[in-house]
């Protein structure tokens, strides 16, 4: 067990421990034992390690079992058998996707961990081409083998996360969202359907044709209503090129002015996201390996100097034979910027080599031992009419150098996301995602730099609340159930009620920690 688990996780760890020995179980109907359940693929007992661990780095909780699915009949048996033991028992079941959870999201304590990954890669996915291209893949299919598979038909899906090393099935349990939100919206915006596994063990299809109630559900579910083992996509033709353009400010104000009109433009750039650098010298120098400065002079003269800059990023996407007309449009956009003239830093890459850039910096990462580590990462929402008082407080005061990792900041369009999903944001017609990505490498005897970023965090989180900033977390942690229904505000009731419609035993994801399994049969 690990001392990072708050007061309440130990408090149910501890539970769970004391319930398996004293638990009061009248009559169970079927017998517990998962061991008797006939499976294509197969549960197992022994090496569970793997599936308490996430990308966060710092929950762990050991499942009973891990089940590698054969078959969406597998999940259905499985979640089915844990449903029919009805309250008596303590299992329960969650979804692991890529595992890239930040606090054990995707860990079920003495439960089943369903290893998605085993249920794509049989040549489940198929793209459909035609007016309204799609493809259908496996929940637990990798984004990147999505695209790479669409990229062989021309094809490929209109919205992203940064990282594509992710699974269908852990985003749209989230939302995905990147630089091309502003205009397609999330990637829950972008999909025509879902085949789902309910808490009850049924194999439902869903869209806003069929089943509507639990396709919303589903999407930006948090994993409480079902487990995605389908969904369909929708595709576009797929750029073969991509410009990719960085400039700096060091005003916030024409900063966020900047990025706002750009995303309101009917014609603008394919990509538009943004990032806070405090307090970093040498900074163009990292820079100068993968992008051309417009003015190499100039530009290596151009000092960061401690002071605070902000990077506005976009892309333009491009066939080779548009490419002097891009330029242009390129230009003509770029002109009516009011960024540092020096700092104009362009570069051409192919479309995947773009989508998939973070990739890169993880293999470095992982070559020096970097990435396996603590990540204590705080995303968050922010009403656009409060962008500047959070700025003006976070950006130099709470946060003195941005040493930890980047700092996303970049406006997205409320009228992109559909309302009767799950996702939560604010309540305004414009929002930015700030993201803080730390990673705070650091030994047993030493974890200063992890408590010093929780204890940003948490800084950050107060003053949030203190100053009524209206934010909502993105991939949201809350440790109390006021804190929940606070996240939720007015869709508590409709979340409460999915809950009890499609996984009324609260078997699924219990790793989100918003619902608690019954550990002993409900008096009468
Ligand atoms: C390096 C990095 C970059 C990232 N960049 C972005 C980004 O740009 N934009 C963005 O939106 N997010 C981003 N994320 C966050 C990412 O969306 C989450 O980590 C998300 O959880 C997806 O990861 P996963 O597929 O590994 O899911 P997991 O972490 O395995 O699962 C996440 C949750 O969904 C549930 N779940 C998993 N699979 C299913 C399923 N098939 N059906 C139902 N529930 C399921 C799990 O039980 C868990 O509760 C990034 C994460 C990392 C590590
Ligand atoms: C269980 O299934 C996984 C995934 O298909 C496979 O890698 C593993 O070898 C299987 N284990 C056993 C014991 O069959
Ligand atoms: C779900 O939809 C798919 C494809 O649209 C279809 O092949 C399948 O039979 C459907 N399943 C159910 C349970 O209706
Ligand atoms: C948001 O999107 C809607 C729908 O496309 C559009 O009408 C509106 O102008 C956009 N708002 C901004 C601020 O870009
Ligand atoms: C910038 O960082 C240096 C050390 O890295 C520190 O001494 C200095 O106070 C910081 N400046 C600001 C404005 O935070
Ligand atoms: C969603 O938005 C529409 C249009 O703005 C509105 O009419 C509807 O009441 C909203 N629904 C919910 C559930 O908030």
């Amino acid at each position: 067990m690990h001392c990072f688990l708050t007061q309440r996780n130990v408090a149910l760890v501890v539970f769970l421990v004391l319930g398996s020995v004293t638990m009061h179980v009248s009559d169970p109907v079927v017998p517990s034992s998962l061991d008797t359940l006939r499976l294509r693929g197969n549960l197992s007992f022994g090496d569970v390690s793997l599936a308490a661990r996430d990308f966060g780095n710092r929950y762990q909780l050991l499942p009973a079992a891990v089940l590698h699915p054969g078959s969406v009949s597998d999940i259905a048996a499985t979640v089915r058998h844990v449903y029919r033991l009805g309250q008596g028992s303590r299992l329960t079941v969650a979804a692991r996707g890529h595992g890239h959870s930040l606090q054990g999201q995707a860990q079920a304590a003495g439960g089943v961990v369903v290893h998605m990954e085993s249920l794509g890669g049989g040549g489940r996915m198929i793209v459909h081409g035609g007016e309204r291209p799609y493809v259908d893949a496996s929940g637990g299919e990798l984004w990147i083998n999505v695209l790479q598979e669409c990229l062989r038909h021309g094809l490929a899906p209109k919205s992203w996360t940064d990282y594509l090393h992710l699974t269908i099935g852990g985003t749209l349990s989230n939302a995905g969202i990147s630089g091309q939100a502003f205009r397609h919206g999330p990637q829950i915006s972008n999909v025509h359907q879902l085949e789902i596994v309910t808490g009850k063990g049924e194999v439902l299809n869903c869209s806003n044709e069929e089943n509507a109630d639990l396709f919303h559900a589903a999407l930006g579910g948090l994993g409480q209503f079902g487990i995605i083992t389908r969904a369909r996509i929708a595709l576009e033709p797929a750029p073969k090129m991509v410009k990719w353009i960085r400039v700096l400010y060091s005003d916030f104000t024409s900063f966020t002015e900047d990025q706002e009109m750009l995303i309101s433009m009917k014609e603008t750039f394919d990509y538009i996201e943004g990032f806070v650098i405090i307090n970093r010298t040498g900074l163009l120098n990292n820079w100068r390996s993968s992008f051309n400065p417009q003015d190499p002079a100039q530009a290596s003269q151009f000092d960061s100097d401690g002071r605070i800059l902000f990077c506005l990023e976009m892309t333009k996407n491009f066939n080779q034979d548009e490419a002097d007309d891009i330029n242009t449009q390129v230009e003509a956009l770029l002109s009516k910027l009011r960024y540092i003239p020096s700092t104009l830093f362009q570069s051409e890459v192919s479309y995947l080599e773009f989508l998939d850039r973070v990739h890169v910096s993880e293999v470095k990462l992982r070559s020096k031992g970097l990435w396996e580590v603590p990540h204590p990462w705080l995303n968050l929402f922010i009403p656009r009419s409060r962008i500047k008082d959070f700025a003006k407080e976070v950006f130099g005061k709470i946060l003195t150098d941005s040493s930890n990792g980047p700092i996303l900041l970049y406006p997205l369009n409320r009228s992109k996301w559909d309302n009767r999903t799950s996702a939560v944001i604010p309540d305004e017609e414009m929002f930015y995602l700030v993201a803080f990505l730390s990673s705070t490498p650091s030994t047993a005897s030493d974890r200063s730099s992890l408590d010093r970023a929780l204890k940003q965090n948490e800084r950050v989180l107060e003053f949030c609340k203190k100053a009524g900033i209206g934010m909502k977390q993105y991939l949201p942690y809350h440790a109390t159930r006021e804190d929940w229904k606070a996240h939720f505000g007015e869709s508590w009731e409709r979340f409460a009620r999915r809950k009890e419609a499609y996984d009324p035993l609260a078997i699924l994801a219990p790793g989100q920690r918003i619902f608690h399994k019954a550990a002993v049969r409900a008096s009468s």
